[in-house]
């Protein structure tokens, strides 16, 4: 595991980064669990451009949990068309049939609750405790884990072990207080998104360098390189 102050840093460090550079996503200015839920089927296997227009249309045909449970399949399924993966469709429906009918229409708070639901792994469990309730919960994508692997476990593999000590580091960085949560969490599945992709770390521009394992070596890496030009005699 990191050092305690390592953590806090990489912590307080994409807070303050995605205060100020987070994107305004329609699903980022709720708390409401069922919208938090039908955004993060919607974002399991499509990128965020294209969810935008679709998440805004399902919900004027479904504005809350109840609506969605009275509609037919073949409702839902039209809804989700151009979207693919209608296993996702599926599952929401049925989702929302279950929750309506067993569970007075409240979307559960708890991780297990959460899991229990259909289509709803740990990853989506922990989004919808954080997104939504606010809750000191990590929420794992594939972008959450590079970054967790760059910054902490630059060696970690698929393994199931590696994996698990991913999800570890990432309850150990997430903020107790709500709030800070939400935004942490939201905040480093941004920085995947748009600095630390997958085909690029982009550590010169990362807010985080100083506080990863893998930037720190980079900006090292970069200042011992042979200069292209010989420095400037100016001044001398
Ligand atoms: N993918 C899944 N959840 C997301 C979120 N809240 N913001 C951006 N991309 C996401």
């Amino acid at each position: 595991m990191s050092s305690k102050s390592t953590l806090t840093a990489f912590r307080r460090l994409i807070i303050a980064w995605f205060k100020k550079h987070g994107r305004d996503l329609p699903w980022r200015r709720t708390r409401d669990p069922y919208r938090i839920l039908v955004s993060e089927f919607m974002l399991q296997q499509t990128q965020v451009s294209r969810v935008e227009g679709f998440y805004h249309r399902f919900l004027e045909s479904y504005p809350d949990i109840e609506t969605l449970a009275r509609a037919t399949p073949a409702m839902v399924r039209e809804s989700w068309e151009g979207l693919g993966y209608y296993r996702r469709a599926a599952n929401l429906h049925q989702l929302a049939r279950t929750v309506h009918g067993e569970q007075g229409g409240v979307i559960p708070q708890d991780i297990e609750g959460l899991r229990a639901l259909p289509g709803v792994g740990r990853y989506t469990a922990g989004a919808v405790a954080t997104f939504a309730y606010e809750a000191a919960q990590p929420a794992v994508d594939t972008n959450v884990a590079r970054v967790i692997r760059r910054a902490f476990h630059p060696r970690a593999g698929k393994a199931a072990r590696d994996q698990e000590k991913l999800w570890k580091t990432a309850q150990a960085l997430v903020p107790r207080a709500g709030a800070s949560a939400w935004r942490f969490n939201q905040g480093i599945m941004e920085l995947g998104a748009v600095i630390c992709t997958a085909r690029e770390a982009r550590c010169w521009e990362c807010p985080v360098a100083r506080a990863c394992s893998t930037g720190r070596r980079t900006l090292k890496a970069g200042r011992s390189l042979p200069r292209s030009k010989p420095p400037s005699r100016k001044g001398r």
